[in-house]
């Protein structure tokens, strides 16, 4: 989809539709009026009856019959103003661009106006561009759903385009990552995930290592061959290096990477067991992330991590009541296979250290309990600093991706220990949330760290939620572009 800002006064935009966005309750406002007026005042009266009463999803489409260039208007309803944050206006726009493709509208143009705002224009964007992503279908003779091939961006101003290019790779990077979720088991295995890295270095000529089950035994990663164990695949554990900047921050983007989890011994019930297809959904953000943090060339030494490995079930498997040494030598009772993600993200972080990560941020599909926690709407959280925190929270607004962070509690430290080990990886009797977190905490070796749990944002599954789109997400993709630019800070 092309992005264009466009100059001319709205009643003259030519598009298939001119897209005019109202929140619930609203009136028209500014370059909508003067549409209003020439179209007899049908939009007003509209507003004014309740028959558009604006609300989320809501959407009406008036014909123009020429009395303005756009063949006809759209009004799209942003719900109430007072919940219009930043994901639900990306939402809101991701719903228009998919009304528009449904009605096989080519170009759209979108009208700034009072709610949306000029700082809205990131969010326009990225929304428009989330609202292109269709899923690959493999099934022959493929229904046609439409594109729309143009975004028209009319009143936002101009001399914008640096922002234009940025917020539209950070939109396409949320797709890629959606698709690489999206990706049957089969076809994204642990090598594949190794191919995609290998990929974005090429593209940008980053530094990229890929160690496989040998290497993987002489830096002793027993947690990561622990998991993989059970699989005729063998694992990867990928790490790609973007030095933007020498002698500063060090930002880790650690991602789990498990190509499909089946709980191995532990095993999983079957139903819904498919959707473990995107237990990498946290490999798919990172390597997303840094492909644009590469391509803006942002002065920063970020590197991304991915432990990727099948969890499954073979004679080769690991049994629950297995005693597994870390990479950074703490002893681990692996009480239930299902807690895979932990095990291999240990690891993938003391490879980050070791590599001379300064700042830790973890992305993993990591524990059904964050639905139960927090629901689909938003990632669950924790940190063990507040100035990382700080970025992270700040830079989740702006990517209008939620965060919201739970607590650490020192008395729930007891509940991680083994009977036989240093630590148990399951059977914590509450907080599984938190506990897994604090888990993987204990690997960090002192940097600050944020773990974001997006084992239910990356993938809604609640049909009742119709304000949030139902499927793959790619939580997380855009939090880590905008954390590296926050980041930036200064060079020592
Ligand atoms: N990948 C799952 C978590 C998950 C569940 C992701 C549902 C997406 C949707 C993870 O590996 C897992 O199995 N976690 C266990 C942990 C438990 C055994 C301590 C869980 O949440 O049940
Ligand atoms: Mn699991
Ligand atoms: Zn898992």
């Amino acid at each position: 989809m092309r992005v264009v800002p466009v100059a001319t006064a709205a009643d003259a935009v030519a598009a298939d539709a001119l897209a005019i966005g109202v929140a619930q309750g609203d009136r028209l406002s500014g370059d909508a009026i003067e549409v209003d007026r020439a179209l007899d005042g049908v939009l007003g009266s509209m507003l004014s009856t309740s028959e558009f009463a604006g609300r989320l999803d809501e959407f009406q489409v008036v014909p123009a019959n020429g009395r303005i260039t756009a063949r006809r208007v759209i009004l799209y309803g942003l719900g109430p103003r007072g919940d219009l944050d930043g994901q639900r206006l990306r939402g809101a726009h991701q719903a228009l661009v998919r009304a528009a493709r449904a009605k096989h509208l080519k170009t759209l143009a979108v009208l700034r106006h009072d709610p949306i705002g000029p700082e809205g224009l990131q969010a326009v964007i990225e929304g428009c561009v989330m609202g292109t992503f269709e899923k690959r279908s493999r099934q022959t003779g493929t229904p046609d759903r439409g594109a729309v091939d143009e975004l028209q961006l009319v009143g936002f101003g101009d001399g914008r385009d640096a922002e234009i290019t940025l917020a539209q790779q950070a939109g396409e990077a949320t797709n890629h990552a959606r698709e690489l979720q999206n990706m049957p088991a089969n076809e994204l295995t642990p090598q594949g995930l190794a191919e995609e890295a290998m990929r974005i270095a090429q593209r940008h000529g980053l530094e990229v290592e890929v160690l496989g089950p040998q290497e993987l035994r002489d830096g002793h990663y027993h947690l990561l061959l622990g998991v993989a164990a059970g699989s005729a695949l063998p694992p990867r554990l990928i790490r790609l290096r973007h030095r933007g900047a020498t002698g500063g921050r060090v930002l880790a983007l650690i991602g789990k990477g498990i190509t499909f989890d089946s709980g191995g011994i532990s095993l999983k019930d079957p139903a819904g067991m498919s959707k473990m297809k995107a237990d990498m959904a946290g490999a798919a953000a990172v390597l997303s992330a840094i492909d644009v943090i590469a391509a803006r060339k942002v002065p920063l030494d970020v590197m991304a991590v991915v432990a990727a490995t099948e969890n499954m079930v073979g004679p080769a498997a690991q049994r629950p009541g297995d005693v597994v040494v870390s990479a950074n030598g703490k002893t681990v009772e692996v009480l239930n296979t299902d807690a895979e993600g932990r095990l291999v993200l240990a690891d993938a972080i003391t490879h980050a250290v070791q590599h001379g990560a300064t700042h830790i941020i973890d992305l993993a599909t990591l524990t059904g309990a964050a639905a139960i926690a927090i629901g689909h709407a938003g990632t669950a959280a924790v940190a063990n600093d507040d100035e990382l925190w700080g970025w992270v929270d700040e830079a989740a607004r702006r990517a209008g991706d939620r965060v919201w962070r739970l607590p650490i509690y020192a008395d729930y430290k007891v509940l991680l220990r083994s009977t036989i080990a240093d630590l148990r990886n399951s059977e914590y009797g509450e907080a599984g949330t938190i506990l897994g977190g604090m888990f993987i905490g204990e690997f960090v070796e002192g940097r600050p760290w944020v773990h974001l749990d997006i084992a239910a944002s990356s993938w809604n599954t609640n049909v009742e939620l119709t304000s949030i789109f139902r499927g793959p997400s790619g939580a997380g993709t855009r939090i880590c572009i905008e954390l590296a630019q926050l980041m930036v800070g200064p060079t020592r």
